[in-house]
């Protein structure tokens, strides 16, 4: 039998037109949907953070809770979400962000990070940077230090791995 040479972006389908037209939509549902695909998304995240010390993955709303969720599974960890605005139960800190059209806001749970705590952020797609600097906001006004900011997929001309790099982040993206 042939061997399976599919890396991550074979798995990434592309949509046309969605959520607007003019817009090629990448979808990661492919991949998280495809055994091997997810394996090898979430074993890449960790091979690029092995020898880190993390105490917590922070994931984005939504799709960084899937993969978020799996990293934390596999590095004995905790997983804290960051939601949009109104979804979180306790008590919140609030972050606004720029969306390609207007604003919109996450949250946190006040208590969710300890200061001094060291994580990661994921989330499936760097686009203009604006969700994972509002996540990274967060973490920090808790008091926690962001190890770095991780991807399965980022999209370099729309500017956010020079946003995040310039504010002295660390990125990993997996593919562009
Ligand atoms: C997408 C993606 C990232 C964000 C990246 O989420 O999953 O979270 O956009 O864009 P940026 O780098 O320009 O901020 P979206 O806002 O579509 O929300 P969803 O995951 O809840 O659908
Ligand atoms: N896919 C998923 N989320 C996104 C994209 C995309 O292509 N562009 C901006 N956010």
């Amino acid at each position: 039998m042939a061997r399976d040479t599919r890396s991550i972006r074979d798995y990434i389908r592309t949509i046309v037109d969605f959520p607007h037209e003019g817009i090629l939509f990448r979808d990661v549902t492919t991949l998280f949907a495809d055994a091997r695909g997810f394996r090898m998304a979430v074993d890449q995240l960790l091979a690029a953070y092995a020898g880190e010390r993390i105490d917590k993955v922070v994931g984005l709303e939504a799709r960084g809770f899937i993969l978020g969720g799996a990293v934390a599974h596999q590095l004995s960890v905790g997983f804290v979400p960051i939601r949009k605005k109104g979804k979180l139960p306790g008590a919140t800190i609030s972050q606004a962000y720029a969306l390609e059209y207007g604003e919109a806001v996450m949250e946190i749970h006040d208590d969710a990070l300890k200061p001094d705590e060291r994580v990661l952020i994921v989330d499936d797609l760097l686009a203009t940077g604006g969700t994972a600097e509002a996540g990274i906001a967060l973490c920090e006004r808790l008091g926690a230090a962001v190890v770095g900011c991780a991807f399965v997929i980022e999209l370099p001309e729309l500017g956010g791995r020079a946003l995040l790099e310039g504010l002295g982040h660390e990125v990993h993206a997996l593919t562009a």
